[in-house]
Formats: structure tokens, sequence, C-alpha cells
């Protein structure tokens, strides 16, 4: 085993790294958030609602020994995205890492679905993700350095029931990832999309016990994801992936081949 030097268990390989995750107070975006702060870097923290979890996450991560702001902001509004990023820099001067994780489900069938819930997906997940990472691209370019993770899902490449908006919203972040990954090579920039399958947070919580079985079956590994578990693939990306850009990494028991 490699003795830590810094922060957690593990060698911080993150150290002197500047990281935002967005919607980081709950479910897979906290997870990343401890795996950016166990790898040493410091976690700039956004949410929208969940004040008390993300300051309970932020002391957490300061126990841990990094540093850590907390930036509330809805990433639809491209206001408050480009104020969250701007943050960011104004306290810490740089932005290595940035994790476009916020997501929201609107699930309904197609025949029903509703404009608003349409737009509300796609604008938190796919606008969101262009508003963040637009405010964070020119100082990037200038460090000539980043590493861009952005949360899709493995509904984004297979489609799903009732989610044509929320798949829209993710293959539209894959697509969205690799022409990122192109234009942003020459600057040290990479860009890749996470797609995780079934994982136990708040969201899934929200899909009937009966059709979570019948979901659970079909999985080659035959149980849902840990948050932390795709929280490990973040880490990996930021850390380890400096000649992986463009791609999709499923993290999802094999449902997604
Ligand atoms: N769970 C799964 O099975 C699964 C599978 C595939 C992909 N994903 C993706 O993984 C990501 C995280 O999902 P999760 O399962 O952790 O969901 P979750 O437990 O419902 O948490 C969602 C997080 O996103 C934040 N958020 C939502 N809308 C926001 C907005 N407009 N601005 C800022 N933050 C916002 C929430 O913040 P507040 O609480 O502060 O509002 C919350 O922290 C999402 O992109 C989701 O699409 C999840």
């Amino acid at each position: 085993m490699i003795e830590g030097n810094g922060n957690g268990s593990r060698w911080a390989n993150l150290k002197g790294k500047v990281a935002l995750v967005t919607g980081a107070a709950r479910g897979i975006g906290r997870a990343i958030a401890l795996e950016l702060a166990e790898r040493g870097a410091d976690v700039a923290i956004n949410y929208r609602n969940s004040k008390e979890h993300a300051e309970s996450l932020a002391k957490q991560i300061r126990g841990m020994g990094s540093d850590c702001l907390l930036i509330p902001g809805d990433v639809s509004n491209k206001e408050d995205a480009h104020h969250v990023v701007e943050t960011v820099l104004d306290s810490w001067k740089r932005l290595d890492i940035l994790v476009n994780n916020a997501g929201i489900t609107r699930d309904k069938s197609l025949r029903k679905m509703a404009d608003d819930e349409w737009a509300d997906v796609i604008n938190v997940n796919l606008n969101g993700t262009f508003y963040c990472t637009s405010a964070a691209l020119p100082a990037m370019m200038e460090q000539q350095f980043g590493r861009i993770i952005n949360i899709a899902s493995y509904v984004g490449q297979g489609g799903n029931l009732g989610q044509a908006n929320y798949a829209a919203s993710t293959g539209g972040i894959i697509a969205f990832t690799k022409s990122l990954a192109l234009e942003m090579a020459k600057y040290n920039i990479t860009a890749n999309a996470i797609a995780p399958g079934f994982t136990s947070t708040e969201m899934l919580s929200k899909v009937p016990t009966k059709i979570l079985e019948q979901i659970r079956v079909k999985i080659p590994l035959q149980r849902f994801a840990r948050p932390d578990e795709v929280a490990k693939a973040a880490g990996f990306l930021a850390a380890d992936g400096d000649y992986i850009t463009g791609q999709q990494l499923n993290v999802s028991g094999g449902l997604y081949m």
C-alpha cells in the first residue's frame, strides 16, 4: 500500500489543485467532493437548496485538511452559474477541476410530458453544464490546465422509458463533452463524461420500489451503485486521466456496454 502524504488514507495526488463540484451537497456530487478532498484538492461546493447538507460537507472536508468554499447558486441560471465559477477564481485564483454534477429528473411518458418538465431538465442538466463550463474555460486556458468532468447517465446512451427529457439532456452532455474535448485539447484541458447507472441517492428514491426491483435484476452486477463508486471514477479522471479526453466512462454495473 502507498502511504498517504497529506489528506485521507490515499496518496494526495491532487494536492495544490482547486476543484469545483456543482450540486455537491447530496448524493453523487457529495461523494465526488469527498473523493477529491481525500486526494488533497481544495474543493468548492455549489448547492442550490441543501444548505445544511452543504455546511456539514464543508466541515467534513476541512477536517480532512483541505480548504472548502460554499457557494450557493442555481446552475440553470446563467448569472448564478457564472457567479459560482467567479467566486472560486476570486478566492483561489485558479480552477483546475470542474465537475458538472448538478442534475434533476422530471419523469413522465412523452405523451404526458409538459413543456416545463422538458425545459426544467434541459435547463439544469444541459444548460447548467454549458454555463459553468463556459465560465471556467478562460481561466483554464490561461493556466494551460483543466480537467472537466461532466456527470451524464447511461440513459443518455440507451434511452429509457419515461425519461425522454433526461435522456436528451444527458445524451446532450455526452455530445457536448466530445466537442469540448476537441476544442480544448490544445490547451491541455481534458473533458470527459461519467455515465452512472442506477445509483442509490435521493434521485433513485423517487422511483417506485416495484420498478426498482425490475431494474435491479437487469443489471449484470445485480445491484445499484453506491455514490462513492461513481466518485472513484471522477477521482481517477481528475488525478490520473491526463491522456484521456472525449470519453464517456460507464459506471453502471454492466447495464450499458
Ligand atoms: N442517482 C442515479 O441513479 C443517477 C444515475 C445516472 C446519473 N445521475 C446523475 O448524477 C448527478 C447527481 O445525481 P444524484 O443521484 O446525486 O441526485 P440527487 O441526490 O437528487 O442530488 C442532486 C444534486 O443536484 C443539485 N441540483 C439540482 N438542481 C440544481 C441546480 N439548478 N443548481 C445547483 N444544484 C442543483 C441538488 O442540490 P440541492 O439539494 O442543493 O438543490 C443536489 O445536490 C445528476 O447529474 C444525475 O443526473 C444519477
